[in-house]
């Protein structure tokens, strides 16, 4: 794309009007302040409201970023699911250094995160996976996540499988 194509990028404008960040008004503890915030995110009704952008970094040392959903929280970490055989998995295993990112567009408000990624433990995973309709069960053990899939019907017979 031209420079002259790409003006129309360039003016797109946004003024944003909502409340500022102050710092009486924050929380010393970061992980409280991001409960009181998720809290409202929630209570906006926003889509996905739970989804992030998790990073991670490839051995030969190239970043990589890609959406999954926080499913829980406690005082110290952000829970995610995913399969360990995946790109991410993997990354994660060779180097547990990660981001998350919270884009809440429309709270205006970002929330940035820097970390260590560590498994859950096994019970955990398990209640989770046991908690999802059936049909996701059976979709999480039929794909190979970030493997290309031969076809649309090599997926569907595994499915039925
Ligand atoms: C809204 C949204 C939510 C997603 N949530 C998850 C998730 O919770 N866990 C997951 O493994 N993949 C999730 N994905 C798919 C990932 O973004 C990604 O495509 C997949 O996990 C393969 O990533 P990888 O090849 O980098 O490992 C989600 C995608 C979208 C668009």
């Amino acid at each position: 794309m031209s420079f002259h194509e790409n003006r129309h990028i360039a003016a797109l404008r946004k003024n944003y009007q909502r409340k500022g960040l102050d710092l009486p008004d924050l929380q010393d503890d970061p992980m409280t302040q991001f409960s009181i915030w998720f809290g409202e995110a929630l209570e906006a009704e926003i889509t996905e409201p739970n989804a992030m952008i998790l990073s991670t970094v490839a051995p030969d040392g190239v970043p990589a970023s890609r959406t999954v959903l926080l499913k829980g929280l406690d005082g110290e970490s952000f829970h995610f699911y995913t399969n360990y055989s995946s790109e991410k998995g993997l990354h994660i295993k060779e180097n547990n250094n990660v981001s998350l990112l919270f884009l809440w567009l429309d709270l205006e408000r970002q929330v940035r995160i820097t970390g260590k990624a560590f498994e859950l433990p096994m019970e955990e995973s398990l209640y989770y996976f046991k908690s999802r309709p059936v049909d996701s069960q059976i979709g999480a053990w039929a794909s190979n996540q970030s493997k290309v899939v031969p076809s649309r019907q090599y997926l569907e017979r595994k499915f039925r499988r």
